[in-house]
């Protein structure tokens, strides 16, 4: 009655996940079930990919897509995506600061990267692995790319971090809650509670001083609490869902304003580095940075915090890597 057609069909959306661990396998996840993609999973271990891609492919039946999610570890499989997520690298363990992780990381971003961008020169690539900012930039440099095209997911899933402990405190529902973070994706991210509200209402009309400071705080050591809480391993669901969510405004061409580290050539007073801060999203990649207005104190949290993704990227150039 049927004929088989076992042909391999390309749809026009592509994502290629580079590193096929705890992030870039949720991150497949998310985006083949929310059908926004097919999904082309890379890793440098023979078979991992292969067999995670095969799991998926196995839950389709029952999550109701026909999105294709293929493994591999070649890159002629990555050919032609829409976009390319970096999350290859090592994680933080305990103990470890994003910073310690800045070697080891570099070399895989600078040989991944390259790779990627020749079999894909049209995508728009999003790094996740950290130290996220530096990693971005370095991404960058060895993309070739137009500033546009490259960028860091941190600040969407520290606005989620916050909007989630808001709505902790309040007892309110998280869907009426916005937040804003800008900054590095660091221990000095600079939480905006003046930007951040319940159904319009900033929180700062809802809080005390000590309760925001307090929320702040468990915000900019979000990712911390959870490596002491796991032990081994950190976190991967949220930071799949804020990746895919900057998946989706771009597939989507959504022109969100959301948080991602994106180059900054005088915006906010700094220059040449990538650092967290509000964007127009959409399928061309950032469309613009979005310039709050911020107050003195703000302003200078955010130049305390740029100055130590400076200082990651002059480590970098020590090591020449940049
Ligand atoms: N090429 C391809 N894959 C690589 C490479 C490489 N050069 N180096 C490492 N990988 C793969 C590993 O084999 C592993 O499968 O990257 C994957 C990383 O997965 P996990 O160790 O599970 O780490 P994960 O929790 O996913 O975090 C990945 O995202 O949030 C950041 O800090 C986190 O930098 C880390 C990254």
């Amino acid at each position: 009655m049927f004929k088989p057609n076992r042909r391999i069909d390309h749809s026009p959306t592509r994502v290629s996940v580079i590193g096929a661990g705890n992030v870039g396998s949720t991150l497949a996840q998310r985006i083949a079930e929310k059908n926004l993609a097919d999904v082309v999973l890379l890793d440098r271990v023979p078979g991992k990919p292969e067999g995670m891609a095969l799991d998926l492919m196995q839950a389709r039946a029952i999550e109701h897509h026909d999105r294709l999610i293929v493994g591999t570890s070649d890159y002629k499989d990555t050919a032609n995506s829409d976009v390319v997520v970096v999350t290859a690298g090592v994680p933080r363990k305990q103990g470890m600061s994003r910073e310690d992780l800045l070697r080891v990381n570099a070399e895989v971003v600078a040989s991944v990267v390259p790779m990627a961008v020749e079999h894909s020169p049209d995508a728009i690539f999003i790094v996740v692995t950290n130290p996220l900012d530096v990693m971005t930039y370095l991404a960058w440099k060895v993309s070739g790319l137009p500033k546009s095209k490259v960028m860091g997911m941190a600040g969407v899933l520290d606005a989620s971090r916050f909007q989630a402990f808001i709505a902790m405190e309040l007892g309110i529902s998280i869907a009426d809650i916005t937040a804003m973070v800008m900054g590095g994706h660091g221990d000095l991210m600079v939480p905006l509670p003046r930007y951040s509200t319940v159904s319009g209402v900033p929180i700062t009309e809802l809080m005390t001083p000590d309760a925001i400071t307090r929320l702040v705080d468990r915000t900019r050591h979000g990712g911390a609490e959870i490596v002491k809480l796991m032990q081994t391993g950190s976190a991967y669901f949220a930071p799949a869902s804020a990746a895919a969510e900057m998946v989706e405004a771009i597939l989507l061409n959504r022109r969100r304003i959301i948080p991602v580290a994106a180059y900054l050539d005088g915006e906010y007073g700094l220059h040449d580095l990538f650092m967290g801060v509000p964007v127009q999203l959409g399928q061309e990649g950032i469309d613009m940075v979005v310039e709050l207005n911020l107050s003195k104190a703000e302003l200078n949290a955010l130049h305390t915090s740029a100055k130590s993704v400076r200082e990651n990227i002059d480590r970098l150039a020590a090591m020449n890597l940049a």
